[in-house]
């Protein structure tokens, strides 16, 4: 697995991530939803590098233009809803891309902080020998992202993965490296050092869905 970390150097980049983590700032649903846009679009923009690309000839007003571009043949995955402004984001740039969604939530049998994933609603279109874009902000534990990529494989073996992440944790990575194919790449924009024992990254930015969408049940 590469993984790319992009906030190491300072850039535009931090300024989105201090805002989305300050516990002031982030109170603003519409200034969170569009600080996730916007780093998902940075994101979006770096892999784009990595990305199979093709010449294609341009005709100006005035003539023409050999230009190298990234390739459109992408399926855009988040995970509801939590992903779902990350992947607004990823959209902005990688505008012709198929999309799909799924749904996976962490279910606490015993009331208590044990918890499994479970995997529900899923709408995609074909996945085989495709480039993957799998979204999701919060890479915690990476149970989900396992879990949903099991799911997923059912409807097609993708020939590249991409994880894109805005926070991870150590812990999340390793997990990620130890369950994704050897050609994944994992698109980080900060890394944290640890969970707390619900599972949440310390220091994180608390509850990525509620912060975007309102707390639910
Ligand atoms: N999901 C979140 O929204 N935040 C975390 O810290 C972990 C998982």
């Amino acid at each position: 697995m590469t993984i790319h970390h992009l906030s190491k150097s300072p850039s535009i980049l931090n300024t989105f991530i201090s805002e989305i983590r300050d516990h002031k700032i982030q109170k603003d649903p519409l200034r969170f939803r569009r600080n996730i846009e916007r780093i998902g679009e940075i994101l979006g923009y770096e892999l784009s590098k990595e990305l199979a690309s093709k010449t294609v000839e341009v005709i100006t007003p005035l003539g023409t233009k050999k230009i190298a571009v990234p390739t459109k043949e992408l399926v855009l995955c988040s995970i509801l809803r939590a992903g779902l402004p990350l992947h607004q984001g990823l959209l902005n740039y990688f505008d012709t891309a198929e999309n799909a969604f799924i749904a996976a939530y962490r279910h606490h049998p015993n009331k208590d902080a044990a918890f499994d994933i479970v995997v529900e609603y899923f709408a995609a279109p074909a996945l085989e020998d495709k480039i993957l874009l799998l979204a999701d902000p919060m890479l915690a534990t990476g149970q989900s992202l396992v879990a949903v990529h099991k799911a997923i494989k059912k409807q097609g073996i993708p020939k590249e993965i991409h994880i894109v992440v805005v926070i991870a944790s150590q812990e999340g990575i390793h997990f990620i490296e130890k369950h994704f194919p050897k050609n994944t790449h994992l698109w980080i924009a900060a890394i944290d050092p640890t969970l707390n024992e619900k599972g949440y990254i310390i220091p994180g930015l608390g509850d990525a869905g509620d912060l975007a969408f309102g707390t639910k049940l």
